[in-house]
């Protein structure tokens, strides 16, 4: 039995980096449940250790200590179940926007399904993100914002049980990054996705997530405290403004980030 409270389970985990100047430990002693269907945004200063415990969950490296499952298993490698999305979308330019997600597709689907059925499930991500008159396009003739659709189909193809993304609007304008907000609240709304999402936007965070998980300063950085947002969906940034929980959520996130992790600036090395 999987337990839904439990989708993705974090055990005591810590990770250290072996480094010139010895062993340095980015993360220690973390622990967190997410549910199924639940939307969590990791928040904290820059180098705190967000895309360290990204990558824990994604499963492109091991912890030095403690353990990480998803569906009862334990994480041991990447998979097509966690699906990730970069803030540099790393697409390969030399395929269309449709060669692209193809190419997850297939090795996803290809054992098992025929090349119309393949194509189907293409054209059906690409729709999802709004991108299907971009089709035969290739990276170079597109926008961030697009590239970045492109990559938020190519991930959500493969049907991941987890959607994994590490600051996916970071470097796009705040503009653009709004409207894929709102995208990606519509895009959840209907796949009732899992999402672990890394940000450092107070705002994304409040507007996107069912809880806001906290990290404390590095070195050693741990969760400091997890804020349930206690706002229904769907959920309008507009009217989202003057929420009173609105209001509150995101006071919450800045008094956590602002007064409490001050960010003392590290001298570069
Ligand atoms: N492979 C690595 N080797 C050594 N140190 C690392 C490695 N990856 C990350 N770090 C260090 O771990 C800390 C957390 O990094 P990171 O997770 O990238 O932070 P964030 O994503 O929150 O900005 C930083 O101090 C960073 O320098
Ligand atoms: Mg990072």
């Amino acid at each position: 039995m999987i337990d839904d409270t439990k989708y993705i389970e974090i055990h005591g985990v810590e990770q250290a980096f072996k480094t010139p100047k010895g062993r340095f430990v980015a993360l220690r002693d973390v622990n967190l449940n997410v549910a199924k269907g639940e939307f969590i945004t990791l928040i904290g200063h820059s180098g705190c250790g967000k895309s360290t415990l990204l990558n824990l969950i994604a499963g492109l490296t091991t912890p030095t200590q403690g353990s990480l499952l998803c569906a009862n298993k334990e994480i041991k490698g990447p998979g097509p179940e966690r699906a990730v999305v970069f803030q540099n979308h790393s697409l390969l330019p030399w395929l269309t926007c449709f060669e692209n997600v193809y190419l997850a597709v297939e090795r996803v689907f290809a054992a098992t399904e025929s090349k119309a059925q393949l194509r189907a499930r293409t054209d059906a991500a690409l729709a999802l993100v709004g991108l299907s008159h971009a089709a035969q396009k290739r990276p170079g003739e597109i926008s961030g914002g697009m590239k970045q659709r492109v990559g938020i189909a190519r991930a959500l193809s493969m049907e991941p049980k987890v959607l994994l993304m590490d600051e996916p609007f970071g470097a796009l304008d705040a503009l653009t990054r709004a409207k894929l907000q709102d995208e990606l609240l519509a895009i959840v709304q209907k796949t009732h996705s899992t999402v672990v999402m890394v940000t450092h936007d107070v705002d994304e965070a409040v507007l996107l997530s069912d809880r806001i998980v906290m990290l404390t300063n590095g070195p050693a950085a741990t969760i400091g405290e997890v804020l349930s947002v206690d706002i229904p969906r769907p959920r309008n940034r507009v009217e989202l403004a003057e929420d009173p929980a609105y209001v509150h959520a995101r006071k919450a996130v800045i008094d956590f980030l602002y007064t409490r992790q001050a960010h003392v600036e590290k001298v570069a090395a």
